[in-house]
């Protein structure tokens, strides 16, 4: 291949200080290093955590290049790379699974001590950067900056997915499908005939209402600010929409009123500490189970009543759906 060894020259998305708007640029991309993998992208979806960091929500450094869902084919590999191979259709991944450290060695968590997301360096495993553009170094976002044509992410940041997958779509797969169908069928374990509320609408929260549905959940409680979210959650399973902005008390109130009690399984996937008590409040005191999988502004703190702790309901974070990047556990459940 004419770009082997050398570096591309592609446009990426830029953003160049906090809350700006991204700038499309010419920018250099380097070839991969030993154990990284440089990849022409196909396709990148938005998540949340995009957002997050394009508003310092999530800090990074600037000027970086935002993206982290992306599908693409591997343009070549640094040395030392055995999992991919140029032409392969991969995945990035947001979470790495390095396979070594205390997180990947442990079945029950799977945020590797390899992530560059909290705290993030913006730089590759060994302190660099790939980026440049008009001379100036170029940080990366959680070692995978999918909005640009090419990019170099390390090899544990990296899945082959199967000849067949649809490119335009596949990346949706990379993020917000299995972090939400995950938090719900992995982590919460959602029972048939239970009930759930699912705190905002976006990618994560429609994904958990697919996991609910499938889970077999005979009521789900759509919650969001954006009605114009409502119609496509209905299409996925959700019986009841509720906009907080149009009640006249505590959006947990009004769910307790709607399911007599409470529901069994509360998910919060917008990121702020009031949604996060709401959810909390909206489990059923005894054996609810509440999700966190929002992420918070990095001074935010929230708190519980005490006494609503030890009655035994169960409150959980979870990164990614519990999902094992490159691992087979995701596998158990499809
Ligand atoms: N834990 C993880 O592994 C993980 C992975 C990906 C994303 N995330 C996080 O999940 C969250 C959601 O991501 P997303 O991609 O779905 O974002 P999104 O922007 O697509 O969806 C957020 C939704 O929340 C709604 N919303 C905002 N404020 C609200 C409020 N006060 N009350 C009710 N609804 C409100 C919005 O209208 C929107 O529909 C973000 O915090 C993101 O960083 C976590
Ligand atoms: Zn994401
Ligand atoms: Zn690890």
């Amino acid at each position: 291949m004419d770009t082997l060894g050398k570096t591309i020259t592609c446009l990426a998305a830029i953003a160049w200080k906090t809350n700006s708007s991204l700038s499309l640029e010419e920018v250099q991309v380097e070839p991969p290093k030993a154990g990284e993998v440089r990849i022409k992208m196909i396709s990148t979806g938005i998540c949340g955590s995009d957002d997050h960091a394009i508003k310092g929500i999530i800090p990074l450094k600037y000027p970086f290049i935002p993206g982290h869902e992306g599908a693409g084919l591997v343009e070549s590999i640094g040395e030392g790379v055995s999992s991919v191979k140029p032409g392969d259709k991969v995945l990035t991944l947001i979470v790495p699974q390095c396979r070594e450290c205390s997180a990947c060695l442990n079945p029950k968590g799977n945020f590797c001590e390899k992530q560059d997301i909290l705290p993030s360096s913006g730089l590759m495993l060994d302190g660099t950067s790939r980026f440049t553009c008009k001379g100036e170094k170029i940080y990366h976002s959680f070692r995978t900056s999918t909005f640009s044509e090419y990019t170099v992410v390390p090899e544990i940041s990296v899945v082959k997915i199967d000849a067949a997958a649809p490119m335009d779509k596949i990346c949706v797969i990379s993020c917000e499908v299995p972090t939400g169908y995950g938090a719900a069928v992995h982590s919460a374990k959602v029972t048939p005939g239970s009930t759930c509320v699912v705190f905002g609408l976006g990618g994560i929260g429609s994904a958990i209402v697919m996991g609910c549905k499938a889970s077999g959940a005979s009521r789900i409680i759509g919650v969001d600010i954006n009605e114009e979210k409502f119609p496509r959650a209905r299409a996925l399973g959700v019986t009841d929409c509720l906009n907080p902005s149009n009640l006249k008390k505590p959006v947990q109130e009004a769910v307790k009123e709607m399911t007599g009690i409470s529901v069994d399984f509360a998910f919060e996937a917008i990121g702020l500490a009031e949604t996060m008590v709401a959810a909390w409040d909206s489990c059923h005191v005894s054996h609810g189970v509440c999700i966190i999988t929002g992420v918070s502004p990095p001074n935010s703190k929230f708190s519980l009543s005490a006494q609503t702790v030890s009655t035994g309901r169960t409150l959980k974070g979870v990164c990614l759906g519990g999902v094992l990047g490159n691992r087979t556990v995701w596998s158990s459940h499809t």
